[in-house]
């Protein structure tokens, strides 16, 4: 058993909690959904989920890993008797697996694409040749399952190394680089013809673009940016200081995250109009539009390296987030080593990886639900199973948990905050519940708007 460990600094808090935020989901998600779901109108809806919702949710989560010191599905069984509400840890860890999974072989596309960018593999090459380029490699169904293979590799030896040594350590470093290069990249964007163009995408609002799926897409989005509702802040929440703020903690990853999402489309967008390339390729827009900016932009090699550099810091500062939270449930619960459930953990995680790479080959058979294995966990994940993990986890908070333990956390044992208080527990108790399960139902068909 791991004695007792806590982030050593407060700037160890940010840089870890934020490092699992900010992520694929700002570099690589955010882009390709604003620019399917019409710009700006999209943001601002994002932007109100990530302060209404998302925030307080992340501060329940802190609760019950804070109080407990526990992992996400211990923690539930110290706070209440009744033993039915582990289940919402376990299910917490099955999306990590499942997340973890396709994360990993994205992931690995930004460990290929450093490679290509630093073989000047952008400049002066076609269309067509950038299209079929990233074909071809992905049909190859080995190559990104290496670079996703290396990608655990690497996120398993920071987790092995511990809370402290490990992942603090690491994301201190990495974060400040990682917001270093971002503003560089915008800088860089600003000169670009397309700028204009490309704020206004961003900035102008059309709201007849809002649909309900805008809103879900949003809030889905909210969440996995914010790394919620599988019990991962549950589990960085066992590590914070008593002294820390919760509210203000959240408050700050929040705006960090929403700050690098926006940032992260100002820096793409803008090449995206200069080059007269559609905003709405889907997934693929990172990898497949932006190579296709950058082989026609002045310095687009350098440009690519660094953007493709700042993917992968990005992606391994998030992905520790999602294997800590399964380690730390087998290390309390099953009782094994730190480094033999990292290894077991990433034992079953490349397995699914393998799958899900080689699900993306042209015509393969690794299909569920219609869609290959790879799109399944990524929408299954973000608009079903992250939504309905924090309706559970913020219903156990408003509802199931003593009112007097989460004021006390959420205060500081009244130190701080205690006006704001009845606000927050306010929107958990009513405000947030009646506005997921809507969804959640929608989700599941069983009330239809
Ligand atoms: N938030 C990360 C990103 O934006 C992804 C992530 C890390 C995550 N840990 C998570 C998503 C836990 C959901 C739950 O890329």
């Amino acid at each position: 058993m791991e004695k007792k460990v806590s982030f050593s600094s407060k700037f160890g808090t940010i840089a870890v909690v934020a490092g699992s935020c900010i992520g694929l989901g700002n570099i690589w998600r955010f882009p390709y959904l604003a620019g399917n779901n019409g710009g700006s109108a999209f943001i601002i809806i994002y932007i109100l989920c990530s302060l209404t919702i998302a925030i307080p949710i992340m501060m329940s989560e802190f609760v019950i890993g804070r109080s407990t010191g526990k992992n996400a599905f211990g923690a539930f069984n110290v706070l209440t008797p009744k033993k039915r509400w582990c289940l919402v840890g376990l299910f917490g860890i099955l999306t990590s697996f499942f997340i973890f999974g396709f994360y990993s072989v994205v992931a690995g596309w930004g460990i290929s694409f450093i490679q290509t960018a630093f073989t000047d593999g952008f400049t002066g090459r076609s269309p067509e040749i950038i299209h079929s380029n990233f074909i071809n490699y992905i049909n190859t169904g080995w190559k990104p399952t290496i670079a996703a293979l290396i990608f655990i590799i690497l996120t398993s030896s920071i987790v092995i190394g511990g809370i402290e040594r490990g992942i603090e350590r690491m994301n201190k470093v990495l974060m400040p680089m990682l917001a270093f290069i971002i503003i560089g990249l915008f800088l860089y964007s600003t000169s670009l013809a397309g700028f204009k163009e490309g704020m206004d995408f961003l900035l102008k609002p059309d709201f007849s673009k809002i649909t309900l799926s805008t809103i879900l897409a949003a809030i889905g989005q909210s969440f996995f940016s914010m790394s919620l509702g599988m019990g991962c802040m549950v589990t960085y929440g066992a590590y914070i200081k008593k002294e820390t703020s919760l509210p203000s903690l959240a408050l700050t990853i929040g705006l960090a995250d929403l700050s690098v999402a926006i940032l992260a489309g100002f820096a793409i967008f803008p090449g995206v109009f200069t080059f007269g390339i559609e905003p709405t390729s889907g997934p693929t827009l990172v990898f497949e539009t932006l190579p296709l900016v950058f082989s026609m932009m002045p310095g687009g090699n350098i440009f690519g390296i660094f953007f493709f550099i700042l993917v992968f810091i990005a992606a391994i500062t998030s992905s520790v987030s999602m294997l800590e939270p399964i380690c730390l449930f087998i290390i309390q619960e099953l009782k094994l080593s730190r480094v033999k459930s990292v290894l077991l953990i990433s034992f079953v995680v490349s397995i699914l990886a393998v799958f899900c790479a080689y699900s993306q080959v042209e015509g393969s058979s690794i299909r569920l639900f219609g869609q290959n294995l790879f799109d399944f966990l990524n929408n299954a994940t973000d608009k079903f199973m992250l939504p309905l993990g924090a309706l559970l986890i913020i219903i156990f908070v408003g509802w199931i948990a003593n009112k007097e333990l989460v004021r006390n956390q959420i205060t500081n044992n009244g130190n701080t905050f205690s006006k704001g208080f009845s606000i927050y527990y306010a929107f958990v108790r009513f405000i947030i519940p009646f506005v997921l399960s809507f969804f959640v139902l929608n989700l599941l068909g069983i009330i239809k708007w």
